[in-house]
């Protein structure tokens, strides 16, 4: 078969198409994986800031738990009673730690998921607040509780009204 120049031509800038087309997939892959390996480094989670007693058990194991859920902690080993009246959350609605993340405050043993949806919804409010230390939730659960879980409300805190359930567990 005899083959034009106009056709060479053509077969010629189609083998390049293909040859991008067959690059593609692997830089596409190559830029994912970029995305995944910097996130720890420039990413996404959120700076934490944690007032709790150097030897609380509970708090450390809540403080693993926001690791956990890619939270980038600083601890202040100082208690948390100053920090709780400064940063606008009631005795009544007071636990073991309190914490700090963007502008809102985040008082005991509240999930990490329901911080995430706080920042992600960004609510006008002082924070959220588990009072107490209900058994089960993140740092009060485990083998140690028996894996007993009881039912909790997260608070949704909020500037110059009463407090509503952000969740229930
Ligand atoms: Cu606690
Ligand atoms: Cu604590």
């Amino acid at each position: 078969m005899q083959v034009s120049p106009k056709c060479t031509e053509l077969m010629a800038t189609s083998n390049i198409i293909l040859m991008m087309y067959r690059l593609k997939i692997p830089l596409f892959c190559l830029s994912f994986f970029l995305v995944i390996g910097l996130n720890p480094v420039f990413g996404k989670g959120s700076d934490i800031i944690v007032w709790k007693s150097p030897t609380c058990g509970c708090c450390n194991k809540w403080v693993d738990h926001l690791k956990e859920n890619g939270f980038r902690v600083e601890n202040r080993d100082l208690g948390n009673t100053a920090a709780r009246a400064k940063f606008g959350i009631k005795d009544e609605h007071g636990s073991c730690h309190t914490a700090r993340v963007e502008g809102y405050t985040i008082e005991g043993h509240v999930p990490a998921e329901d911080i995430k949806r706080l920042l992600r919804d960004k609510p006008e409010a002082v924070g959220l607040a588990v009072p107490g230390m209900p058994i089960g939730s993140p740092g009060m659960d485990g083998p140690e509780y028996g894996e007993r879980v009881d039912n909790f409300d997260v608070l949704l805190i909020r500037k110059g009204n009463s407090p509503i359930v952000f969740k229930k567990y």
